[in-house]
């Protein structure tokens, strides 16, 4: 049996696949290069000592997702990374996002509900939570209207894998992650932003590095004790690991109800401000950074609750921030040199 993982090759994807080939899964992955490297198999390979099989297909292409399905026909597990995840281009390319991000979920969906039994796992995101009344954040903190189509493609693709598993054979399991950084201890995969990094810890790592001048610290005016917002940073070998233990759950039947959602964090916040002070300590470098205005659409605080991860799942992450740090620096100075 075969698990296909969309969007492979991708940060996460890249991570989950070296996860599930080092439980002995066989791995397809498809990906169109869009946000990645096809070197990133050889880091696999390098990893795990084995190579996934690799399909160069862009989900949006109703006829090559078909054709795939045809030609892998014992695909009963699919764990979908794929999609355009930056939350500011979103706002400037709206249908860019809905057409890749919810087209691309539907024709997959289409060819597994053909099958007698599919496990689904899907990327989601706690930003469908906007800024939640309570911290730590649950499962059943109310979705709010998304401030952006980015998030708005993560609350729907929740909203159409639910009524798709209602009349299929469809399991799935909806993994909501909060802020994932870091990558492989091994340095061999990690995080390749294309460009201007949007997220915090890439933009640290390059300006440790002498590629930026130096870090924007988007506003130090919130209601938290340091004054700067509030995240739960996880480190994307913990929240790939969690992606294997959902998908033996649905595997071995083990849900509990055909749809089921996890937050993925530490159940940590950390501030921008602790998020420097600790990397700074870990590369015992000072980091160059400035407060600037708050960044549009930021929300002040969210980080997880991890109890019904860590009782239900049977998943709890392991790495601290500071290992998470100390990776992603590595990698850093690894992909630099
Ligand atoms: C973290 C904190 C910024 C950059 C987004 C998406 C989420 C997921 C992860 C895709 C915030 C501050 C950042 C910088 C800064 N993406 N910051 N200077 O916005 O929490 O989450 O990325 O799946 O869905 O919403 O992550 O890393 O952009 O920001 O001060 O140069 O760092 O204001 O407080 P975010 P982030």
């Amino acid at each position: 049996m075969k698990i296909l993982v969309t969007g492979g090759l991708g940060f996460i994807g890249s991570h989950t696949v070296v996860e599930l080939q080092n439980e002995g899964f066989d791995v397809v992955v498809i990906d169109n290069l869009s946000n990645s490297s096809v070197d990133v198999i050889d880091g696999i390979e390098r990893i795990t000592g084995k190579k996934p099989l690799f399909e160069n297909i862009d989900l949006r292409d109703k006829n090559l997702v078909t054709a795939f399905f045809e030609k892998y026909h014992d695909i009963e597990g699919v764990i979908h990374f794929a999609a355009s995840k930056a939350v500011g281009e979103s706002v400037e390319n709206p249908l860019l996002y809905y057409e890749n991000n919810i087209n691309s979920l539907v024709y997959l969906l289409q060819q597994l509900q053909k099958k007698d039994k599919a496990s689904f796992i899907f990327s989601s995101s706690c930003t469908v939570y906007g800024q939640a009344e309570q911290m730590p954040i649950t499962e059943n903190a109310p979705i709010q209207s998304a401030m952006s189509p980015y998030g708005n493609t993560k609350q729907i693709g929740e909203e159409i894998i639910s009524d798709v598993a209602k009349v299929s054979n469809i399991n799935a399991v909806l993994l909501r992650y909060f802020n994932p950084i870091g990558a492989h201890p091994s340095t061999e995969i990690g995080e390749l932003p294309l460009g201007v990094p949007q997220n915090l810890v890439p933009f640290i790592t390059q300006t440790a590095i002498g590629l930026r001048a130096k870090l924007s610290v988007f506003g130090n005016d919130y209601p938290t004790p340091d004054g700067t917002a509030i995240r739960d940073y996880i480190h994307v070998v913990d929240l790939a690991k969690a992606h294997v233990v959902a998908l033996k759950r649905l595997l071995n039947k083990q849900n509990l109800e055909k749809v089921e959602t996890f937050n993925l964090g530490t159940g940590k916040g950390s501030s921008v401000l602790e998020v420097i002070n600790a990397f700074e300590k870990v590369s015992e470098r000072k980091l160059n950074y400035q407060i600037v205005e708050r960044r549009e659409g930021d929300i002040t605080e969210a980080y997880a609750n991890t109890v019904k991860a860590n009782e239900v799942l049977g998943w709890q992450s392991q790495f601290s921030l500071e290992d998470a740090l100390a990776s992603a620096w590595k990698w850093e100075q690894k992909i630099r040199k």
